[in-house]
């Protein structure tokens, strides 16, 4: 009887209940692309810069710090569960500005993460362990795709919306922002890009920022900033910070900020980034520390080194440092010129429509206003592969490409 039992068991797999999920919206584009032989294909839909050969890059100062890094034949041990004390102090530097009185009085407690996504999950986990006000997080619509997902995996049931993209303007829709801003329940969570929205491109003003800052403390709530594109935005690290500084500097320090290297230094498969939280004193920073090892620990026991030690070598050499700035602008004036050659184009050859937004949309991406049919259109007849919203990854532009992207284009929108 028992061996009959468990012939049966063996012939029904272990697994059979489990769905096929779909692919991811943004991952599985690039999966899509691979697969297609046309040899004029273009992927428009991965946050990835490529360079003008439509190439992956390697920046300079990265190959030059990674040079540093052998000749000092450094050991593998293993670092803190909380990454590279160092890595984490530069980190902190870098987004908050060298002189922040909070950082001198050690009131910002950081910790290395596993790129951006490993900052956002670590801080929501935190969140919804520790938070005392209301949790429930605040989104902009449209964000990335992965944003909901993150939240709801660290154990968030209330994943709540808030106005940001105007279709019809192509700008940041402010009265809509400040308006549900104002009908958020006191305490609760806000999510903001902290420059270069993504997927919109679309950032607020230095008056719009004021604004945005005012509603929230009306509301009293906790700011969660997503830096993930810092230097990427305008080519100046600084000018892409301000939000974050602004709020600071303004005295708001109820706030976590996610941070990423993936797209300023292209470290990212390295997968590198910190997680920042603002404390009341040092006696409450080091509280907060405590618990993001104890979140850490049994998650991934301490994050990797080989990609935070090319950063800290970036960050504390400053001849490394000098080139490194040179080529994030370099890195940002590629796209700003890609831009301008695509609206150039396009306003040559569909002159019905105004594409002028791409141009004052900022950042790795822009939102092209492309419907879902044409974009539909654009991969069946052209190869060309971009998220179903329009999104286009301008980093993905070439000047290899860039008029057979601009007659595609052209062609699908053509009444
Ligand atoms: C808005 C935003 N936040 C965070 C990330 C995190 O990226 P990573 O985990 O590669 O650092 C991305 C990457 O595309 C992003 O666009």
């Amino acid at each position: 009887m028992a061996y009959k039992a468990m012939k049966i068991l063996r012939q029904t797999s272990l697994w059979h209940n489990v769905e096929m999920g779909p692919p991811d919206a943004i991952l599985g584009i690039t999966e899509a692309y691979k697969k297609d032989t046309n040899s004029q294909k273009i992927n428009l839909g991965a946050g990835t810069y490529r360079d003008d050969n439509g190439k992956p890059y390697v920046l300079e100062t990265v190959k030059k710090a990674e040079k540093m890094m052998l000749a000092n034949n450094m050991d593998k041990e293993y670092t803190t569960i909380s990454g590279i004390p160092n890595f984490c102090k530069l980190s902190a530097k870098l987004a908050f500005g060298e002189d922040n009185p909070y950082l001198k009085n050690d009131k910002i407690t950081t910790v290395q993460t596993l790129s951006g996504t490993g900052a956002l999950r670590l801080g929501a986990a935190f969140l919804q362990k520790f938070y005392p006000g209301n949790k429930a997080i605040y989104m902009p619509s449209p964000t990335w795709s992965n944003h909901p997902n993150i939240f709801k995996h660290a154990g968030f049931d209330e994943i709540k919306y808030y106005r940001y993209y105007d279709y019809k303007t192509n700008q940041l829709d402010i009265k809509g922002v400040l308006q549900d801003i104002s009908k958020i329940p006191e305490k609760s969570i806000i999510l903001l890009h902290a420059c270069a929205h993504n997927p919109t491109g679309v950032d607020p003003n230095e008056k719009e920022w004021k604004e945005i800052l005012e509603a929230i403390k009306d509301r009293d709530l906790f700011v969660f900033f997503d830096m993930a594109y810092q230097g990427f935005a305008t080519g100046d690290i600084n000018k892409d910070a301000y939000a974050v500084r602004f709020f600071l500097e303004n005295g708001f320090t109820n706030m976590a900020l996610a941070q990423s290297y993936a797209k300023n230094i292209g470290l990212y498969g390295e997968r590198v980034g910190a997680l920042s939280f603002v404390a009341k004193d040092e006696e409450e920073s080091s509280r907060i520390m405590s618990q993001l090892k104890i979140l850490i620990r049994p998650m991934y026991s301490n994050p990797p080194i080989h990609g935070a030690r090319i950063v800290e070598q970036i960050l504390s050499n400053p001849d490394l440092y000098s080139h490194w700035l040179v080529e994030v602008k370099g890195m940002a004036q590629r796209i700003i010129n890609m831009r301008k050659t695509l609206v150039d184009n396009l306003s040559k050859h569909s002159g019905e429509r105004d594409w002028s937004h791409i141009q004052k949309q900022i950042g790795m991406f822009c939102f092209s206003g492309l419907t879902p049919e044409e974009v539909e259109n654009l991969k069946k007849k052209f190869s060309i592969y971009l998220t179903n919203d329009g999104r286009i990854s301008i980093a993905g532009i070439n000047s290899k490409n860039i008029d057979y992207l601009s007659h595609a284009i052209h062609s699908v929108c053509k009444k």
